[in-house]
């Protein structure tokens, strides 16, 4: 399997240091348009491989798109991060022309290949990745669920002092302040969160995490890798490895959760052939409400994007 992660800065420098480093795949190419980056980046991981013992081949390439082509998967990094004080959203007018332009390069080379974006504002950005690839959407998908989830887990056993491991939880909508943890599909060790943490200790929880993203970025001055990194070489493993592990993972709906002709995180089943299938949970009232506010902040983004189409 041949993976081309696309951007060497933090998280894409991330993600191919854990699909080497974890033999997800023969080859990472990692391509970047600053001259030397990706060459300097990948030689740099290969050099460690008698260390770590792997022997995934990584091929650094400056913006030439031919290493990258027949690839598997493609993952998008390319763009800018957020500074403090910015949203997420503040990046579409730069990020929105880096990701066209990228999608069309690994498209001509790599026709074949499952997209995964991780560029923001997330949602948006996969939207732009599956406007220009024009490809079956279940091929086409974002990564943020993985990581908000993470941020969840590693927070809740923080709290009950217990292994990040049997922590098992579910968290929906946009990558953003609205995204939707769900205490009630959250589970440790099988228990229900619910009967181990106080409702007020919960929802602490819950918020920290919708702004996990933020508290990273006050702190580091730009956005985090360590994490994102790994959460996109996750969902490269799902698939390269057909795993049909169950994600959320940010997907095309078209009817389910009643939402259609949107880019919104979800749980899916994740194998060789992409999207596998979309799961559709019960929710609740309340949970449908706040995914039905997180939906309307992810459109109006999309919208910008829309509109902005019309120039670019
Ligand atoms: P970074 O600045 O460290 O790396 C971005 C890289 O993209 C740079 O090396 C830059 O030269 C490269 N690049 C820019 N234009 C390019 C082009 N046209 N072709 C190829 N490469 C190009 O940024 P970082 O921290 O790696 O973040 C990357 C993106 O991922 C940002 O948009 C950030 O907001 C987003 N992100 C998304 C997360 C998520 O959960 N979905 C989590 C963390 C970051
Ligand atoms: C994150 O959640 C900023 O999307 C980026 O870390």
């Amino acid at each position: 399997m041949k993976v081309t992660v696309v951007g060497a800065g933090n998280v894409g420098a991330t993600c191919a240091n854990v699909l080497a480093h974890n033999e997800v795949c023969n080859e990472v190419v990692l391509l970047d348009i600053k001259e030397g980056y990706a060459e300097g980046k990948a030689l740099d991981m290969w050099e460690t491989s008698p260390i770590n013992s792997f022997d995934t081949r990584l091929v650094g390439s400056t913006n030439d798109y031919a290493k990258t082509a027949n690839s598997d998967v493609v993952v998008i990094t390319s763009g800018i991060p957020r500074k403090p004080g910015m949203s997420r959203d503040d990046l579409i007018a730069t990020n929105a022309g880096i990701v066209k332009s990228v999608t069309e390069n690994v498209i001509a080379n790599s026709p074949e290949a499952i997209l995964i974006c991780v560029s923001n504002p997330l949602d948006v950005m996969t939207y732009a990745t599956y406007l220009t690839a024009k490809k079956d959407s279940r091929k086409v998908m974002g990564m943020a669920g993985i990581l908000d989830t993470a941020r969840y887990r590693s927070f809740l056993a923080l709290e009950l002092d217990c292994s990040p491991k049997d922590i098992q939880a579910v968290l929906m909508g946009g990558h953003g302040d609205t995204m939707v943890p769900l205490p009630r599909y959250t589970t440790v060790g099988g228990i229900p969160v619910t009967e181990l943490v106080s409702e007020e200790r919960l929802n602490a929880i819950v918020e920290r995490t919708k702004k996990g993203g933020g508290e990273i970025v006050n702190l580091l001055g730009t956005s985090g890798y360590y994490a994102p990194g790994a959460a996109a070489a996750q969902m490269v493993e799902a698939i390269c490895k057909d795993q049909k592990r169950i994600f959320p993972v940010c997907a095309w709906l078209q009817g389910e959760y009643g939402m259609s002709d949107i880019y919104l995180g979800v749980p899916v089943k994740l194998g060789r052939n992409g999207i596998e299938e979309i799961i559709e949970l019960e929710l609740n009232s309340d949970e449908k409400a706040l995914l039905a506010d997180s939906a309307v902040a992810v459109r109006g983004v999309m919208q910008v994007l829309d509109d902005m189409n019309a120039v670019i």
